[in-house]
């Protein structure tokens, strides 16, 4: 069985906890900065859909499930990373997706290109996948930079409607093949085996 915490040189990763629910409304979800670009969430914001979203975090088999892992800095909430399962984007079914957030104030010191890369080797070492796909919003230009330095290459366009914006919202399709992303980042089985 993985691990579900993970250190890296500045943050950890690990599961959601109960008490993490009001950080994660405070500096997460009730922030129209972060809503605006994440498709799903409600705006105005809904403290129905945060807590439905907190009870799955709390839910998830890390074994099979979507997995959000909560990322922390200095002891504090800063943001989260799920490991997605195959099947969230309709365009490679097959393929297993990442998504993310950081609190603003987390924003502009590389935690999230770090939390990624960790998440990455956890994703990998679990997946029986080859790659790893994201869609992230054509304007969404610090995001863009993160997927391109794991390694994601563009490889298509779709629209989507973006609940928070109200609105269709062109995207870009991202693809990572395992070699690149371990090419850049180091072996997924070797990077995760310490914490076997
Ligand atoms: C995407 C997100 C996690 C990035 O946070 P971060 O890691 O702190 O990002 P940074 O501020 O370090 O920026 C990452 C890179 O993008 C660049 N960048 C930031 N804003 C930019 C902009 N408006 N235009 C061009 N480049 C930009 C930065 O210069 C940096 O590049 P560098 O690494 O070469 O220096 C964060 O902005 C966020 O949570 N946004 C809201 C939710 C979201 O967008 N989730 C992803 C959905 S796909």
């Amino acid at each position: 069985m993985l691990t579900t915490t993970i250190d890296t040189q500045r943050l950890r990763l690990r599961g959601y906890r109960p008490k993490d629910f009001e950080p994660f409304w405070d500096i997460g979800h009730s922030d129209f900065e972060i809503a605006r670009w994440l498709t799903g969430l409600s705006w105005p914001p809904l403290r129905s859909e945060a807590e439905a979203t907190a009870q799955s975090a709390l839910n998830a088999d890390p074994a099979k499930d979507t997995f959000p892992f909560a990322i922390e800095h200095d002891g504090k909430l800063i943001g989260g990373v799920d490991v997605q399962k195959a099947g969230d984007l309709s365009e490679f079914p097959e393929i297993p997706t990442l998504g993310y957030w950081l609190s603003q104030a987390a924003q502009g010191h590389g935690y999230m290109l770090e939390a990624c890369v960790a998440a990455l080797h956890w994703g990998f070492a679990r997946e029986a996948s080859d790659s790893f796909a994201a869609r992230v919003f054509a304007t969404n230009y610090a995001s863009q930079r993160v997927l391109k330095k794991l390694g994601f290459e563009p490889v298509g366009v779709c629209v989507r409607y973006a609940k928070p914006l109200k609105t269709n919202v062109e995207n870009v399709i991202m693809h990572l093949p395992r070699d690149r992303f371990e090419a850049l980042h180091g072996d997924a089985y070797v990077m995760m085996g310490a914490a076997q």
